[in-house]
């Protein structure tokens, strides 16, 4: 069995717990790709992973990692689409974090010729969130307004630029006001710092009342329920994730957790019934052995790549050796777009976003 390098979960807790170890690789199974590493991307459940808050990660000892990208090196005997050789992005249950990693054909895309391993490896999660929330769930067509929150994250430019495939009105918000621009450069026509700002009166103000057709809350917390308010009738929500639990240090704060835990938004179906207001939520780490998940998101997100509508924007670079950092970068909102770890390149081209 080859051998390769992986960044373990050695137990919860901060960035500290992060090791690097020689794991062995299995042989790929029937559909599976075998992929060595150039790049791997971050995710900010990779975090919560790492502080013991997914419900949905193994206990450590674990390799966390839900993408990567590089070069096919072997296939299973069923796999049709792709040879060794092929640069590839692929999307994995945990073990991204990993210089030789086998992943589903089903999860994987052929990379675009122009697009860096960097890139890649930051594109299959955010797209695929992005597109599901946006044209599964939120059915988003022409003439819709939708508030994007924290729009200059990895899953936020992902949705400003799929939204962008359509003639709808953007408003973004984000944490600061550098996030705003990068907000705007990527196509919200109103962005609003709600560190700052109220976004509530001033996406009412700016619809003259109306409200929104859709919105795209992965922070919950008072922004749920501000956005649930501006919710224009026949309105939805699509709740997938919830920043506002992210600690604001690298170790949990329990009675905080506890107290928001408490907090937490409720959805009552009778006042949605008379509001004609929707809600939904999803997390697509539950949806990784369902195929139709491959096929219903990765094949309008793998033609609009490989047309160049979309690019991921890489906002901090650092050698796989330091994705305990990286992760800090990411659970502080110190950073814009993607993060990804380069796999075997000495250097670091980085770009940390400063609040
Ligand atoms: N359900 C799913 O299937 C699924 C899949 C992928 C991602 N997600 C969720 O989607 C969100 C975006 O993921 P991502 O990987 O692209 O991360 P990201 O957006 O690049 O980073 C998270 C962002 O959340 C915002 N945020 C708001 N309150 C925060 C707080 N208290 N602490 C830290 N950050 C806070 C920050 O942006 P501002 O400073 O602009 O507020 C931060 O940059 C996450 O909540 C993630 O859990 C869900």
């Amino acid at each position: 069995m080859p051998a390769a390098q992986a960044i373990v979960v050695s137990r919860h807790g901060g960035p500290e717990v992060l090791v690097l170890r020689e794991v062995e690789v299995a042989a790929p199974e029937p559909h599976q790709v075998q992929i060595a590493a150039k790049a791997v991307g971050l995710n900010f459940a990779d975090v919560y992973e790492r502080l013991g808050l997914y419900e949905a990660a193994p206990p450590p000892p674990f390799v966390p990692g839900f993408e990567l990208a590089g070069v096919v090196t072997a296939v299973g005997r069923d796999v049709t689409r792709f040879r060794p050789g092929d640069r590839v992005a692929g999307a994995t249950r945990f073990g991204g974090y990993a210089t030789l990693v086998n992943v589903s054909e089903w999860f994987c895309f052929a990379m675009p010729a122009a697009a860096t391993f960097e890139e890649a490896a930051g594109f299959p999660c955010v797209y695929a969130t992005a597109f599901h929330a946006l044209y599964n769930l939120g059915q988003l067509r022409d003439g819709m307004k939708v508030l994007i929150h924290a729009a200059a994250g990895g899953v936020g430019i992902a949705a400003l630029q799929l939204a962008r495939q359509k003639d709808v009105e953007i408003f973004a918000t984000a944490g600061s006001d550098e996030k705003l621009k990068v907000a705007r450069a990527h196509g919200a026509h109103h962005a609003i710092n709600y560190e700052k700002e109220d976004f509530e009166p001033i996406v009412r103000a700016a619809t003259k009342g109306r409200g929104v057709d859709l919105v795209l809350d992965s922070v919950l917390g008072e922004v749920f329920r501000k956005s649930y308010r501006l919710l224009a009738p026949t309105g939805q929500l699509v709740a997938f994730g919830a920043a506002t639990m992210m600690p604001a240090g690298p170790r949990p704060n329990w009675l905080k957790l506890a107290w928001q835990w408490l907090r937490r938004p409720r959805v009552d179906p009778l006042q949605m019934i008379g509001e004609n207001r929707a809600v939904s939520g999803f997390n697509l780490v539950y949806l990784f052995d369902d195929r139709r998940l491959a096929d219903v998101c990765f094949g309008p997100l793998a033609r609009l790549w490989h047309e160049g509508a979309l690019k991921p924007l890489i906002g901090l670079t650092l050698p796989f050796e330091r994705a305990g950092e990286a992760q800090e970068a990411l659970r502080g909102r110190r950073t814009v777009g993607k993060v990804v770890l380069t796999v075997g390149t000495p250097a670091a081209t980085s770009f940390s976003h400063d609040r």
